[in-house]
């Protein structure tokens, strides 16, 4: 199993590009499903999730390649299987936004039940009851979920909780149902708007996007598009916090500042300086140590999950003390015990994480237990004195591109072994 070693204690000073966005480009790959025609993907990540979303489309009888622009070209004209099997979905969860438009195009799908996961239960109740909610017969049996329908028909759904993917199921499902669908509670995170912009480009006629309430008018067909992937946002936030942790210079380009503002208000709170312009984001933390900064997820606009263990990281070497509350996943503080074996000073207690900054941090070989965990660790390994030997990194790739060599261009000591010295 591949491992990454870092060796502490060199300040960030470079400029990397953010790579397109893994949790936009995951649902806008499904959503060719819908088309009649080609698609044509551009700022699509190199990442194991999209290579998995390849891998189901492609059994699905879905004809990929790439052009001499690096595009993802994406026809789904000849799809022959609305199957999703075990194998893919317990590898990667995201495997269920085929539902909604396997649904919605072919009138039935075979989607297995994703399972349990490191963060939390993770149910997908939502998903099938807004289905159900537009006319789908849906019966959950053998693992899977078993889904058919004759045409879907508009419908008001209220979600009692928000759902980024679930609402990115429904609106896929309502863009070819018969009438009006109104989903109300929708997530509002920047992922579910660069969705509905695809779909729109493909013809879909949505409103709302964005905003609590997305209207979808449903249309009989959506034809081929060319479409570019919004950037990614937690990466844009994993370097930032990157160059806060390690007192550097750290800039950001070709991201999207508009959509990180919750965190960019925590990094200016940790004592970072920060320039914005339409799409860069510049810190510079002239050498200080970071201001320990409190922390509570919740869906967008408020400060976003996938950065709370990079925070969390953030805080063990800064000054000061700070709480972190996760009130997304119930299970995400599986960082927390690495952390603490780097030397870190933290107390759990349910979902909240007192931490308290601890002036050095010592290398030692680490687990990694999920994506964003993961790039907690490497971070709080780029602070360690000595070596710090991240185990299982296959996590990173799911969801992070070639992030040993945009970090060894802005200056860090990084490289990756392909097995581990330790079994
Ligand atoms: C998406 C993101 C993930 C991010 C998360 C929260 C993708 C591919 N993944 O995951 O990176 O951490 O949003 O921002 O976009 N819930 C239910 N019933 C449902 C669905 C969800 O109770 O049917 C609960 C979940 O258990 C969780 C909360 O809703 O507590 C939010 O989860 P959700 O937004 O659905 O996360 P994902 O879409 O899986």
């Amino acid at each position: 199993m591949a491992a990454i070693v870092v060796e502490g204690g060199h300040p960030l000073d470079g400029d990397i590009h953010a790579s397109g966005a893994k949790n936009a480009v995951l649902p806008i790959l499904m959503a060719c499903i819908l088309a009649d025609g080609p698609c044509e993907i551009s700022n699509v990540p190199y990442l194991q999730d999209v290579t998995t979303t390849n891998e189901l489309l492609g059994q699905m009888g879905v004809e990929l390649g790439i052009n001499e622009k690096m595009h993802v070209l994406v026809d789904a004209t000849a799809l022959n299987n609305h199957c999703a099997p075990y194998e893919l979905v317990k590898t990667m969860r995201a495997s269920i936004l085929v539902l909604g438009p396997l649904v919605a195009r072919h009138g039935q799908a075979r989607v297995s039940l994703p399972g349990g996961c490191a963060i939390g239960s993770r149910p997908v109740n939502l998903h099938l009851m807004g289905l159900e909610a537009m006319g789908a017969r849906i019966e959950v049996r053998d693992g899977y979920i078993h889904a058919r329908a004759d045409r879907l028909k508009g419908a008001r759904i209220v979600l009692d909780t928000v759902t980024v993917t679930g609402t990115e199921n429904l609106m896929m499902a309502a863009v070819l149902a018969k009438g009006t669908t109104v989903i109300e509670n929708a997530a509002m995170e920047p992922e579910v708007v660069d969705l509905a912009r695809f779909l729109q480009s493909m013809g879909a006629r949505i409103e709302g996007a964005g905003t609590s309430t997305i209207t979808i008018e449903g249309v009989d067909e959506l034809h081929g598009t060319e479409y570019a992937v919004l950037p990614d946002r937690i990466e844009t936030g994993t370097f930032l916090v990157a160059g806060a942790m390690t007192g550097g210079r750290v800039r950001v380009n070709a991201t999207r500042p508009d959509t990180l503002e919750a965190v960019l208000g925590k990094l200016h709170e940790a004592g970072a300086e920060l320039e914005i312009g339409e799409n860069f984001i510049e810190l510079n933390m002239h050498g200080r140590r970071p201001r320990a900064v409190d922390i509570a997820t919740a869906p967008f606009p408020a400060f976003p999950t996938d950065m709370q263990a990079q925070f969390t990281a953030l805080n063990a070497i800064a000054e000061g003390a700070a709480q972190v509350v996760e009130n997304v996943f119930e299970n995400r503080f599986m960082h927390v015990q690495e952390l603490m074996r780097l030397g870190a000073d933290i107390r759990l207690n349910g979902n909240t994480a007192m931490v308290r900054g601890v002036d050095k941090l010592y290398g030692a070989p680490l687990m990694a237990t999920d994506l964003r965990a993961s790039a907690s660790l490497v971070l709080a390994g780029l602070v360690a004195e000595g070596e710090t030997v991240i185990d299982r990194v296959y996590h990173i790739d799911r969801g992070y591109e070639c992030i040993e060599e945009k970090l060894a261009q802005l200056g860090a000591r990084i490289r990756r072994l392909p097995t581990t010295r330790a079994a």
